[in-house]
């Protein structure tokens, strides 16, 4: 079998659209234009092309986008401020600080900071607990993408084995969560398997749904793989340069050899990245549409 390939580019294509309708909506009817600002602290490279694709798709989708870059050395004092003056700016809805933060600055307290109506990331406790009780909410990017990509390429999701591979706040804990609730793309039979998991091939073998977010380059090989499983791939690892410079990228999935097994999967780069960034946008409209009320 030669899987299907789930493009997270077409589909955040077709998301786009929809958003695009809903800004347009915004602005005639209650005079709102969604507004995002991206805090960037330091020149972490890949943070600096995280962002700046995060501005670009806001600015193409008719936002208020503003990009605000911080020296590595700004004080922790100086970024609640930061964050407390966009709390209370109106013509902002949603703010988000681009992990990782330096290490002189403690990251729980800046995200505790942003106002959990702002928080279109989805890390803020009071967001991460609606999430868990199936509340509405601003679900986490990565996790509402992949919700998305099941739903939208058909995926039945519903008293599926499904298996997560990685424990992250960002990733592994909230699609687990989210995969086990009585929703879409839900009511799966959750596994979630880590760095201590004893037999990690014993558990991705019963997978009808694979979800891979380790964070380790081709970690997952066919023969972990079931004939005819669904692989959704979250890694996004760096393993060399171009002569041009441009990084190479590859993800946590052996990817030619497990397409060549499972019924459908995401590539790396075009899969679960382009949704990342678009889940973010539809966050951010969802603040614009809290907002006007
Ligand atoms: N760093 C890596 N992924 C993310 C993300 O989704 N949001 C933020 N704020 N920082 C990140």
């Amino acid at each position: 079998m030669t899987a299907k390939i789930i493009s997270g580019v077409e589909i955040a294509k077709q998301i786009r659209e929809e958003l695009k309708a809903e800004v347009a909506g915004l602005k005639e009817q209650h005079g709102v234009t969604p507004g995002l600002v991206t805090i960037l602290v330091g020149e972490n490279p890949a943070s600096v092309s995280y962002v700046t694709a995060k501005q670009k798709t806001a600015h193409e989708l008719g936002f208020h986008s503003v990009q605000d870059n911080q020296p590595e050395d700004i004080t922790e004092e100086a970024l609640l401020a930061l964050i407390d003056k966009y709390n209370k700016d109106p013509a902002i809805h949603g703010i988000l600080v681009q992990l990782p933060l330096p290490k002189h600055i403690n990251e729980t307290k800046v995200l505790y900071a942003i106002d959990p109506d702002k928080d279109v990331d989805g890390f803020h406790p009071v967001n991460v607990g609606k999430m868990v009780i199936g509340e509405q909410c601003f679900l986490p990017c990565t996790p509402h993408g992949i919700l998305e990509m099941l739903e939208r390429s058909g995926v039945e999701t519903s008293g599926a084995e499904a298996v997560v591979v990685g424990r992250s706040n960002i990733v592994g804990k909230p699609i687990a969560n989210l995969m086990l609730q009585k929703r879409a793309a839900g009511n799966a039979t959750v596994t979630v398997c880590h760095t201590r998991t004893r037999d990690m091939a014993f558990h991705t073998r019963r997978a009808d749904i694979l979800v891979v977010a380790a964070g380790r380059p081709k970690v997952i090989t066919a023969d972990m793989v079931k004939e005819g499983a669904v692989v959704i791939d979250v890694g996004v690892n760096r393993i060399g340069k171009t002569p041009e410079g441009k990084a190479i990228l590859c993800g946590d999935v052996d990817f030619e050899a497990v397409k060549e097994k499972a019924a459908a999967i995401t590539p790396v780069p075009g899969g679960v990245g382009p949704m990342t960034i678009t889940m973010l946008m539809k966050n951010t409209v969802q603040a614009a549409k809290q907002f006007a009320g």
